[in-house]
């Protein structure tokens, strides 16, 4: 009978590395090493390679920029979301489509588990592991990082003991993950969240200080919700994020600094360069507010957050998402303009939008010539808008000001 086979999530780091002949050794298995490209600027054929010499049995790498564009970036940024308000979730939207793809590959190799680098601590081994469950319950998950429960000197000495190629530079202090949408820094000083991220935390965007003296713009357009042309070219929605990412990454936009609350139930101390993103997102919301109805636009917060919640969480494969995915496909259809942004010293500000369904209205806006709004409709409006107020006011809050004090009921128990 032939040995059995695991398709390892592969970067070419020391951890996954190492996997590999722990996985050979504690496992028996052949070690099947998969590593794509979401746009982290890594050659993967490179990876592929070293992935051949610590001694897979085989290594595939894939692009999956297109993909991963086309849907997890976009659909996420048309629902407006942002975990927490402040994260465009580059790392959350990765997981998923790796782990599907590894999935495909178990089942095309006759593979019966697949294996990844997460430790036990963090958001991605639920994400990795809840997707795998998904979408093929039959494979085993092999977490070698959360199993072996090793300190680094113990993880390099096996490393030097198996002849594992160990990068002679320094590994970087920092616990890092990167794709197109986003670098994701953590660990290391930034674990107090009092101190300010050193120098060295950033890679994708400049010291604001040191960003150039004289502001850019950028106009970006977009057809239902979704980017398609950058400065009045239509554009591949790769080729958008990748120059946007140089753009406002050189004019140190795209910085965030995030106390946010893992699914594990801890908060942890995050560090972002998200600068297409960031970008992306504002502009966005300003073709939203343009075109969207002042209901929908309400509304809409409800959903970015569940949304955002939904990636975060690792739930991407779910009837709930297609339910939420329903929702802004709809909510998106008119969201179509142009928006014009400026980059300057690390600041995204928005300068113009305009779309030919937009609901601001000259004509009802101006105190100019042509206003056609009628103001004689305004005091009867008002009064039956604040009928209900008013009523209150005069039957009970200004009869007796002391009823509107009040103690605060406990609501914990007597002993
Ligand atoms: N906290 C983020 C998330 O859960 C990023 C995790 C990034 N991983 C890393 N190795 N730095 O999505």
């Amino acid at each position: 009978m032939s040995r059995k086979k695991v398709i390892l999530a592969y970067s070419g780091g020391l951890d996954t590395s190492v996997a590999v002949k722990w996985i050979n050794e504690t496992y028996d298995m052949d070690v099947i090493c998969y590593t794509c490209d979401l746009g982290q600027g890594q050659d993967i054929e490179a990876i592929r390679q070293k992935a051949l010499r610590t001694g897979a049995s085989d290594a595939v790498a894939e692009d999956l920029r297109a993909l991963f564009t086309d849907y997890f970036c976009l659909p996420s940024l048309m629902a407006g979301a942002l975990y927490e308000g402040k994260y465009p979730l580059a790392t959350a939207l990765g997981r998923p489509l790796i782990a599907q793809r590894m999935v495909l590959l178990a089942q095309e190799k006759g593979a019966s588990a697949v294996a990844h680098g997460c430790t036990g601590k963090g958001n991605d081994q639920v994400r990795f592991d809840v997707t795998v469950q998904t979408l093929d319950p039959s494979l085993q998950i092999i977490a070698p990082v959360r199993e072996w429960k090793w300190t680094r000197t113990q993880e390099l000495e096996y490393a030097l003991k198996h002849n594992i190629e160990v990068e002679a530079t320094k590994k970087s202090i920092y616990s890092t993950d990167q794709n197109l949408w986003g670098r994701s820094i953590e660990a290391g000083i930034l674990e107090d969240p009092w101190v300010e991220p050193p120098a060295d935390a950033f890679q994708w965007t400049a010291d604001p200080r040191t960003a150039p003296n004289e502001p850019e713009e950028v106009e970006i357009g977009f057809e239902k919700g979704r980017p398609i042309s950058l400065n009045g070219v239509e554009k591949d929605p790769v080729a958008i994020i990748e120059e946007l990412n140089q753009i406002a990454g050189r004019h140190g936009v795209g910085r965030i600094d995030h106390v946010e609350n893992r699914l594990v139930g801890i908060k942890s101390r995050e560090i972002y360069e998200a600068p297409a993103a960031i970008v992306l997102h504002e502009a966005h919301r300003e073709i939203e507010f343009l075109t969207l109805s002042k209901d929908a636009l309400r509304f809409r917060t409800y959903v970015s957050q569940a949304y955002s919640d939904m990636i975060y969480n690792g739930l991407w494969f779910s009837a709930f998402h297609q339910d939420l995915m329903a929702f802004v496909a709809s909510n998106q259809r008119y969201v179509s303009g142009v928006a014009r942004v400026k980059l300057f010293k690390g600041h995204c500000m928005i300068t113009g939008r305009k779309s030919e369904h937009s609901l601001y209205r000259h004509e009802l806006a101006t105190y100019e010539e042509g206003d056609q709004y009628d103001s004689s409709a305004a005091q009867g409006f008002i009064k039956i808008h604040g009928l209900s107020q008013t009523t209150q006011a005069k039957h009970q809050m200004l009869k007796d000001m002391s009823s509107h004090r009040m103690e605060l009921p406990s609501i914990i128990p007597p002993k």
